[in-house]
C-alpha cells in the first residue's frame, strides 16, 4: 500500500485524480489543499468517508506542516497539483502565481528530499528509498506559443509568455534542479487544456456553459481564433498514473490528445448544444501577451509508455455539458458572492 500526498487535491484536475486514484488503486491518498478561491470540497463529497482517504487544510509553502505530513503519514509519493492556475488572475495579480508555484514546489522537494534520501545529511550521496517518486504536474504553457505549425515536443525550448506560465516553467527548472543536483526521483508532465467535471468557472469552457444556460454574454478574447490542444480530464488522470508507475525517472512526458479546436469553435459548439443563439457572443479585448496556439506532440508517452486517450471530443464535450446542466447547484455555490466581484471586474470594461 502506497502513502501519496495529493496537493491542490480540491481544484478541478486534483478532484478528479483523487477520484481516479481511490477507484484504481489500493492506496492510501492524503490530499492537502489551502482552499483557495479554487479549493472546493464538495468536489470530494462521495469519498470523504473512504478510510483511504484523509483531506488536511494546508499551504504547499508552509515546511513545517509539510514536514509533519511526511512524518505521520509515511509518504512515499508526490503528485503536485497545487497551484495558482489562471492566466488572466496572473496578469492582474502576479506575485501569488510567484510564491506558490515555484517556492511551494521547491519547498515540497525540500521536506521529500529530507525524508526519502538513505543519508539525508551528506551532501554527495545520491542514494535514495526504494519506491518513492516526486511527480510535478506541469502545462504545455511552459513552451510559449506556436504559429500555424509545429507541435510542442518535450525537447521544445521553454519560452514562457504569461506570469502564469513562467512560474510553472520556473517550478520545471527546479524540480530539474533536485533530480540533476541531487538525485531527486522526479517527473515532470506537461498537459495540454483539460475539460469535465468540477473545472472553475472562470476556464473558457464551464464560464461558456454557464453563462449561456442562464443567456448571459459569451465574451470571446480578440478574434477568437486562438487554438487549444483539449484532453478529457480523466484521460489527463490516467496519463499521471501511467507516468507515477511506468516513468523512467528524471524524465519529461508531454501529454494531449491531437485535439486542436479554435475557442469560437467550441463556444459556438456550446451554443448549438443548448439550443440557443450566436448572437449571444460577444467579441471583447485580447488577453494581453495571448499565446495564438498550441499543440502537443504525444509521441513519447503513448510509445514508450503505452498511454492514449479514451475520449473522443464529441463525447467528452457532450458528457460535459451534460455535467454541468446536471449540477446546477455546484455551479450556483460557486457562482455567488466572490466569483461574482471577479467576473464584473474582469469583464466590465472589456
Ligand atoms: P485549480 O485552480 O482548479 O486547482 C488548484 C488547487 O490548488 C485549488 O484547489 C487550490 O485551492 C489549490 N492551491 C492553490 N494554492 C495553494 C497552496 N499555496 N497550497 C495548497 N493548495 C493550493 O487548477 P487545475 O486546473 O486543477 O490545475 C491543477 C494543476 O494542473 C496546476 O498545477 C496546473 O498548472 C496544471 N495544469 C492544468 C491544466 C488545465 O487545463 N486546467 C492543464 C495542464 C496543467
Ligand atoms: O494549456 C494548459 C493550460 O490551459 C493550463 O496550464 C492552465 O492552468 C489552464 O487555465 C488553461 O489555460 P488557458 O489560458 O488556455 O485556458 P482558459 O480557459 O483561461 O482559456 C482558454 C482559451 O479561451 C484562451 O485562448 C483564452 C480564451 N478565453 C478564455 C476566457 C476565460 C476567451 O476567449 N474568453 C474567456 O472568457
Amino acid at each position: 500500500m502506497k502513502n501519496v500526498l495529493v496537493t491542490g487535491g480540491a481544484g478541478f484536475i486534483g478532484s478528479n485524480f483523487v477520484h481516479h486514484m481511490l477507484k484504481n488503486h489500493d492506496y492510501n491518498i492524503i490530499n492537502i489543499d489551502s482552499l483557495t478561491y479554487a479549493g472546493n470540497l464538495d468536489n470530494l463529497k462521495d469519498v470523504e468517508n473512504d478510510s483511504r482517504y484523509t483531506f488536511l487544510k494546508v499551504d504547499i509553502r508552509d515546511r513545517e506542516a509539510i514536514t509533519e505530513i511526511f512524518e505521520k503519514y509515511d509518504i512515499d509519493t508526490v503528485v503536485n497539483f497545487a497551484a495558482e492556475s489562471h492566466v488572466d488572475r496572473s496578469i492582474t495579480d502576479p506575485e501569488i502565481f510567484l510564491t506558490t508555484n515555484v517556492i511551494g514546489t521547491q519547498t515540497l522537494l525540500d521536506v521529500a528530499k529530507k525524508f526519502w534520501k538513505v543519508n539525508p545529511d551528506d551532501k554527495y550521496s545520491t542514494e535514495y528509498k526504494e519506491g518513492v517518486k516526486y511527480l510535478q504536474v506541469s502545462t504545455d504553457e511552459v513552451y510559449g506559443a506556436l504559429g500555424k505549425t509545429g507541435m510542442f515536443m518535450e525537447t521544445t525550448p521553454l519560452s514562457p509568455n504569461s506570469p502564469y506560465s513562467a512560474s510553472k516553467a520556473s517550478a520545471d527548472m527546479v524540480v530539474r534542479a533536485y533530480h540533476e543536483t541531487f538525485g531527486m526521483p522526479v517527473n515532470i508532465t506537461r498537459c495540454s487544456n483539460n475539460y469535465g467535471p468540477y473545472q472553475f468557472p472562470e476556464k473558457l469552457i464551464p464560464l461558456m456553459i454557464n453563462n449561456c444556460k442562464s443567456g448571459k454574454q459569451l465574451p470571446v478574447y480578440g478574434d477568437g481564433m486562438q487554438i487549444r490542444d483539449w484532453l478529457h480530464v480523466s484521460d489527463h488522470c490516467n496519463a499521471i498514473d501511467t507516468v507515477l508507475h511506468k516513468g523512467v525517472i528524471g524524465e519529461i512526458y508531454n501529454i494531449g490528445g491531437n485535439n486542436e479546436k479554435a475557442n469560437i469553435e467550441i463556444v459556438k459548439l456550446i451554443i448549438k448544444t443548448l439550443g440557443k443563439d450566436e448572437s449571444l457572443i460577444k467579441y471583447v479585448k485580447d488577453r494581453p501577451g495571448h499565446d495564438r496556439r498550441y499543440a502537443i506532440d504525444n509521441t513519447k508517452i503513448t510509445t514508450q509508455l503505452g498511454w492514449a486517450p479514451k475520449y473522443t471530443f464529441e463525447q467528452g464535450i457532450a458528457e460535459t455539458i451534460q455535467w454541468y446542466l446536471e449540477n446546477e447547484e455546484w455551479m450556483d455555490k460557486i457562482t455567488s458572492g466572490d466569483y461574482m466581484k471577479y467576473y464584473d471586474n474582469m469583464y466590465k470594461k472589456a
